[in-house]
């Protein structure tokens, strides 16, 4: 990838334009790195506003990390509304994408279209992503077609993991390279207007990356990309469940909500909260009304 970076394009809080498809595809023809993360909820949501990241997530990853599910297999779509619409209540500039979820899309052109309808109309989605290259290059052609613009999601694709093999690195053979390769292909051909490439060797990104023309985000896959996502509580250090190898954690959020939680616990068990200045007062000659009409 990498032309030379140019004037870069401006974010963050003194930012009043939103990121756009257009900006989107001028950052990866500047070389110039498109940062998303995932959130779930109204706070998350303004956190990813004032670190001035360009594009949110609405991960399905939110079954695991904010709704205690195993997998993302079991969340629901109207689930997945709910996070998604908060998440919309935080956010003024960065493009939000909706992630379609398991179930949901796959059946046929027009249940796909149909929830894609409904992240964009009830939740305020800018945009949805879907997985897997075969049936999924239909749908997301089916999505665009409608008007939706579709993000698409290749390597390691946690909602068919389990026909993958567990949730490992793809794309480690010539095979299944080439396998990911036709996915990607396919999809940026369907009118995705970017791709995620999660879990491959960074070797295989690098000899991708010359034929694709839509911005590449990466998760596992090297620093070759147009842009990287990571999940918001592997970033943080909120979730406590396993984090993958590509996870780099940022801060230890989870122990200092802990260590906070524990202070608190203990200040109320010692007596010493609520102190004074956490009280309310009432004027002398009304609390003496009050106790003598109690009588
Ligand atoms: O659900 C999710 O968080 C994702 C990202 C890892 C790309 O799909």
């Amino acid at each position: 990838m990498s032309a030379t970076p140019h004037t870069p394009v401006p974010h963050g809080l003194d930012d009043p334009l939103p990121m756009t498809l257009p900006r989107l595809a001028e950052k990866k023809r500047l070389g110039e790195q498109i940062v998303m993360v995932t959130a779930y909820d109204y706070p998350s949501a303004q956190v990813a506003q004032e670190a001035g990241v360009d594009v949110v997530l609405v991960g399905d990853s939110g079954a695991m990390t904010v709704l205690g599910y195993p997998s993302t297999v079991p969340v629901s779509t109207d689930e997945m509304l709910m996070l998604a619409s908060a998440v919309r209540r935080g956010l003024r500039t960065p493009f939000l994408v909706g992630d379609l979820p398991f179930g949901s899309y796959e059946a046929s052109d027009a249940q796909a279209i149909g929830t894609a309808q409904r992240f964009v109309k009830e939740a305020g989605c800018d945009a949805v992503k879907l997985e897997r290259g075969g049936t999924s290059v239909d749908r997301a052609r089916a999505i665009v077609d409608a008007g939706i613009p579709v993000m698409g999601h290749v390597g390691l694709t946690p909602q068919t993991a389990t026909a993958l093999g567990g949730y490992k690195a793809q794309g480690r053979n010539a095979e299944r390279a080439l396998q990911v390769a036709r996915d990607a292909l396919a999809l940026q051909e369907a009118g995705c207007f970017s791709i995620v490439f999660e879990a491959i060797p960074a070797a295989v990104t690098t000899a991708l990356m010359p034929r694709l023309e839509i911005p590449v985000i990466g998760i596992g896959a090297g620093a070759d990309t147009d842009g990287q996502v990571l999940v918001f509580h592997d970033l943080l250090g909120i979730y406590d469940g396993h984090a993958p190898r590509f996870a780099k954690r940022y801060q230890d959020v989870r122990a200092v909500m802990v260590a906070g939680v524990a202070e608190y616990a203990a200040e109320v068990r010692a007596g010493s909260f609520p102190g004074p200045e956490h009280e309310y007062s009432i004027d002398e000659d009304e609390l003496e009304r009050f106790t003598a009409g109690l009588g």
